[in-house]
């Protein structure tokens, strides 16, 4: 007798639990598990039936350091982490007002971002089906809505359309990109264009669908041309609002088709659809860099070690050792059972030791991703009273590429935007510059988009190119093949396992670093336990 979803699943739970549960739901496309995401177990120390606890050195405090240090002192593991760096997180990093930071080119920055105002430099959104949000829950990190796509925030493009250089609200971008599409489709629809695909049931449910989504008018008989027209809609927004008594409101009337199609405006409505971009999405309140302080409390930060350098990694015939530098500069080994190594590739690649050359070319393979981002303070909230833009994003072709609205502190004395959050060329190019040419070019690109509001009450600023940050070397890292050098990173090298987020299929997120890490906890585990 076949089974029912539900007797099957009724089936798996009692015999598998709820984690073999949700597993099985999300094999059945009824939950959503993150692909690559298997349901993990963390180890138990009677797991190893008597045998001793063995010894792991991670490189890294980063969130696959301290996600692999975690999950391994659930099993009783003996961790040390080594860390370059005075702070955990690694690329999860949020810079509040007093903390300095002097890149690699020597350019030297304190924040003087007041209480309460951050900037998060890296990671700085957390989508719902992200384990992250798992141990934010597990950890007691409170969390809050990170506003992604506003229907009041911009779309500026700049190019050869007369849309160039006018800030386009999203709301209006949308109502006129499906207005148009809607009415196109139901033109040709109706004209019969499509009957080789459709039944005349489809026929006629589709283009009823698509008077609601783009907010058409009616069919014309006998006038293919007067049928179904998109003219605007109040979703656009109102040259007059909507208000008391015989005030209807006036909306806004559309940009032509050509110019809706040439800007490129209705581009952003794919990106947004995105698996990890689509709203809702979380941030800790605070700052990101709660979950990496939260993480190294629970590892216990007697086994995090800040300011250790690595310099060299090597197997031995039992074991691994590595060779560190302290605060005081000594060069110290440490002998463990294994390493995991969680730097970022390319800094791997040039450890001293005894790696073997295939390894450090693997390490070498993917390609480095350049991002730039900017902190600006204001002491106002111009975004809030001057535009009505509360959180979420503006997106622009020009070298910004994407203005982030607070998400915290509304209606508070001031906030801190994101003034640009830029990659490749773009990134490259502020990070040519000092940090005040880069705030006061970034000020200038503001101004186009909001106006003169925003290049006043500019209170402080902090910008961060990641190729330049000393540890990091590079935002994330993009593979262009996952076969070959990714395929041979997944192997331990001898007893040195590699964890990151660039060892996942969601690499450019913590998510990332966490379930890789998790792989490499039960590998190493599943050793042990067989050994
Ligand atoms: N995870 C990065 C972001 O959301 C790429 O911006």
């Amino acid at each position: 007798m076949r089974q029912t979803r539900r007797q099957f699943l009724r089936a798996v739970g009692v015999t598998g639990g709820a984690g073999a549960l949700y597993g099985a739901m999300g094999a059945l496309g009824l939950a959503p598990v993150a692909a690559d995401t298997p349901t993990f177990v963390p180890p138990r120390p009677g797991d190893l039936g008597g045998r001793p606890p063995r010894s792991v050195v991670i490189l890294g405090a980063g969130m696959a350091g301290l996600t692999a240090a975690y999950e391994l002192r659930k099993g009783g593991y003996d961790v040390t982490v080594l860390e370059a760096r005075r702070r955990p997180g690694g690329r999860n990093w949020t810079v509040r007002g007093g903390d300095t930071e002097t890149d690699l080119k020597g350019e030297r920055q304190t924040a003087g971002f007041s209480r309460g105002e951050y900037l998060n430099a890296g990671a700085a959104r957390i989508p719902q089906h992200h384990v992250t949000l798992d141990y934010c829950r597990q950890l007691g990190v409170p969390i809050e809505v990170f506003a992604g796509t506003n229907a009041d925030g911009y779309l500026y493009q700049v190019g050869d359309h007369d849309l160039s250089g006018v800030p386009v609200r999203h709301r209006a971008a949308r109502a006129d990109v499906y207005g148009y599409v809607s009415e196109l489709l139901s033109k040709a629809t109706d004209q019969g264009a499509l009957d080789a695909y459709l039944t005349g049931e489809d026929r006629e449910a589709l283009l009823a669908f698509l008077r609601l989504f783009g907010d058409l008018g009616p069919k014309v008989d006998g006038d293919p041309a007067a049928s179904f027209r998109y003219t605007g809609t109040g979703r656009r927004g109102y040259e007059i609002p909507p208000g008391a008594g015989t005030q209807e409101g006036t909306p806004l009337p559309p940009h032509p088709l050509s110019d809706v199609l040439a800007s490129r405006i209705g581009y952003y409505f794919s990106l947004e659809l995105r698996w990890e971009q689509a709203m809702m999405m979380y941030q800790p309140v605070g700052g990101m860099d709660r979950i990496a302080h939260a993480l190294a409390d629970a590892v216990g930060n007697q086994h995090v070690h800040y300011g250790t350098e690595i310099r060299a990694v090597r197997n031995t015939t039992d074991g691994v050792e590595v060779d560190h530098t302290g605060r005081d500069g000594r060069m110290r080994t440490l002998a463990a059972d294994f390493a995991i190594c969680t730097l970022p590739p390319g800094i791997a690649a040039r450890l001293s030791g005894n790696l073997p050359t295939e390894v450090r070319d693997a390490l070498r393979t993917p390609e480095v991703l350049d991002v730039g981002k900017l902190g600006v303070e204001y002491s106002r909230r111009w975004w809030e009273l001057d535009h009505r833009i509360y959180g979420g994003i503006t997106s622009t072709n020009t070298d910004l590429l994407n203005v982030w609205y607070p998400s915290y502190g509304f209606h508070g004395p001031r906030g801190t935007l994101l003034g640009y959050y830029n990659e490749g060329p773009y990134a490259a190019d502020y990070g040519e510059l000092r940090h005040p040419q880069r705030l006061s070019r970034a000020l200038d690109r503001l101004t186009d988009i909001h106006g003169e509001s925003a290049a006043r009450d500019v209170a402080s600023a902090f910008s961060v190119h990641w190729t330049d940050i000393r540890h990091s070397e590079g935002a994330w890292v993009m593979w262009s093949s996952r076969e070959g050098a990714y395929e041979r990173l997944l192997e331990p090298a001898g007893r040195v396992y590699f964890a990151g987020d660039y060892l996942s299929h969601a690499n450019a997120w913590q998510h990332g670093a966490m379930v890789s890490a998790r792989s490499v906890v039960e590998a190493l585990h599943a050793r042990v336990a067989s050994s």
